[in-house]
């Protein structure tokens, strides 16, 4: 598993902004929107481009177009949701599929209320959309529906990740697909925190991302 921490002038402006108790609602929205602009340029490096020529008004031109079939946008709902925009914006030929996923905020296990994903995912590049990852429960609980389903390239985009959940998913992703899981899944986010405390929120981090994002 890869994890990258894009590092950025912009992006820690801008997570700075989220972070802070003060920033209303409105805001906070328009900043997760501007952010995952950002971290997603970074997350599709590695998008799967096909070449073509194309005819500019003077001479043909080499150039690329996204290969099909065209990647797919996850966001885990709720607060995956508040990422769509900022993700689509830069991939507008995207196809979207649904997961809604609340984790039980005293077991911390999550649990999958909503499905709405194709079941072939064999050959598709997948980008997850969560603002947090937090013990890592939802993100791994989601990984195993994608793989079960035949998808070998996933993405998971987050503003912030705690090292006990990315710890956690690692070994989760060990447990389930053995040694050879490194290049399923890869991690892009914002920034690494410092710990989770004792309710499973991330610290300092920016408190609930749902609540703040749709109150
Ligand atoms: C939050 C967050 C992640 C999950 C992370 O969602 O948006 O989906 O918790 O926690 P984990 O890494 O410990 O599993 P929540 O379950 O609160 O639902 P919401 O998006 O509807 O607010």
């Amino acid at each position: 598993m890869e994890i990258l921490v894009v590092d950025h002038p912009l992006v820690a402006h801008k997570l700075t902004t989220l972070r802070d108790a003060r920033t209303d609602s409105p805001t906070f929205r328009r900043l997760t929107d501007e952010l995952v602009t950002l971290l997603a340029y970074e997350a599709t490096r590695d998008v799967r481009v096909s070449d073509v020529t194309v005819e500019t008004p003077l001479a043909p031109a080499p150039g690329v177009q996204l290969t099909r079939p065209t990647p797919l946008v996850i966001p885990i709902l709720r607060a995956g949701l508040g990422m769509l925009d900022g993700m689509t914006r830069l991939l507008p030929t995207a196809e979207v599929g649904f997961l809604g996923m609340a984790r039980n905020e005293e077991t911390l296990q999550p649990a999958t209320y909503a499905d709405r994903l194709p079941q072939d995912l064999a050959g598709r590049q997948c980008y997850v959309l969560d603002p947090m990852l937090a013990t890592g429960g939802t993100l791994a609980a989601s990984l195993k529906l994608l793989v079960e389903r035949g998808a070998d390239h996933v993405t998971a985009i987050c503003l912030l990740a705690a090292p006990e959940g990315l710890e956690a998913v690692q070994t989760k992703l060990k447990e389930s697909l053995g040694e050879d899981h490194s290049a399923v899944l890869r991690v892009v986010t914002a920034a690494v925190d410092e710990q989770l405390n004792e309710q499973g929120f991330i610290i300092p981090g920016l408190g609930d991302a749902g609540d703040r994002l749709y109150g």
